[in-house]
């Protein structure tokens, strides 16, 4: 069925000029590009987005690369679009990516567990919060989906 997913083009994806080509492949792949924007995330905007990671040893290096520069969210829709987006970006190293999945976005444009390049909702549950978390106009749309 037609899902919405949210996709994030990280700050190394933005600055290493991946966004085109990650634009086309979206496309390719027979998503739409539904909603599209560029922000400057801060650090309570990323501890809140990320919530769920806030005691992992992780976070205040994800806080810093979060806010390291300007991102691309995008919502993507297709058939089993949450799915389908996971599995065009690969796995979250991107290191094991280059390995494993070697076309896969996160192969190309990553580099380790952490400058893994996009992001992607992994659920219903989660495609619904990170959608109305950037895009508070399309809670419509998202309801209607949930029917
Ligand atoms: P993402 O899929 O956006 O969800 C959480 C992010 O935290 C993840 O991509 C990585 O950027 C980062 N991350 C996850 N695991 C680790 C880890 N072990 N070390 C450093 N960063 C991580």
């Amino acid at each position: 069925k037609t899902e919405k997913t949210l996709a994030i083009i990280k700050p190394d994806g933005l600055l290493g000029n991946y966004t085109d080509d990650i634009r086309r492949t979206v496309v390719e792949y027979g998503f739409r590009i539904f909603k599209e924007k560029i922000v400057q995330l801060d650090e309570a905007t990323v501890k809140s987005f990320y919530a769920e990671h806030s005691s992992k040893s992780f976070f205040s290096s994800l806080l810093k690369y979060m806010t390291s520069g300007p991102v691309l969210v995008m919502v993507l829709e297709k058939d089993n679009a949450i799915a389908d987006w996971r599995a065009l970006m690969g796995p979250t190293d991107a290191s094991k990516a280059k390995i494993t999945h070697p076309h896969s976005i996160r192969a190309k444009c990553g580099l380790d567990m952490q400058k893994n390049c996009v992001h992607g909702s992994d659920s219903t549950e989660s495609a619904q919060r990170e959608i109305l978390f950037f895009f508070k106009e399309l809670s419509a749309d998202v309801a209607a989906e949930h029917d």
